[in-house]
């Protein structure tokens, strides 16, 4: 009986550490539904992304290590459709200010269409990146950002 009580104890603690550790909520940029993070490969958890979740900007911005590797990422699972230099193809340009989905000017919006995916061919990313690689990917987006920096909101936001 007392066994159980602890362990009941410790299970709430742990839901209550796990839940506590997220401040914002992931939501599909199409639907507005609540992102299922349970679809997410493993691997991504890492510290970059626990503070990513945290206040929704991406720690890895101006990171140039990252960035590189962000860049491959890239060329391997975006490029074909986006462009080499993300300057649009099948999909549309992703390095000006220009966005089919506003949110996208902001690093919370960014992966919450990469994780959940939009329209058309651009299904959901979780397919083929763990959390932390698509935070490595927006992080070479916008380091190759060609756009108004004042339409940059992710610097403030
Ligand atoms: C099979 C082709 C395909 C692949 C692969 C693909 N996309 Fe897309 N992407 C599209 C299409 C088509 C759209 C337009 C969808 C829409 O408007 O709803 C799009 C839309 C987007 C948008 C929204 C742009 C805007 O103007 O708001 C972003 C951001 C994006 N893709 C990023 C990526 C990244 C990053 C990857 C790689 C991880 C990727 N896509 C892989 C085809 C693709």
């Amino acid at each position: 009986m007392k066994l159980t009580t602890l362990t009941l104890c410790a299970s709430l603690a742990l839901v209550f550490a796990s839940t506590a550790q997220a401040d914002i909520s992931l939501h599909n940029a199409i639907t507005g539904e609540i992102l299922d993070m349970s679809f997410a490969k493993k691997g991504g958890n890492t510290e970059a992304f626990k503070q990513f979740m945290q206040d929704g900007k991406n720690p890895y911005n101006g990171n140039k290590e990252v960035v590189e590797k962000g860049k491959s990422l890239y060329m391997t699972g975006c490029s074909g459709c986006h462009g080499h230099e993300a300057e649009g193809k099948l999909g549309p340009g992703l390095a000006d200010d220009y966005w089919t989905y506003p949110r996208n000017a902001t690093d919370q919006g960014l992966f919450e269409l990469l994780f959940g995916g939009a329209n058309g061919m651009m299904g959901p990313q979780y397919v083929n990146f763990n959390t932390d690689e698509m935070l490595q990917i927006m992080a070479f987006l916008r380091d190759i950002y060609t756009g108004d920096p004042k339409k940059a909101k992710w610097l403030t936001k």
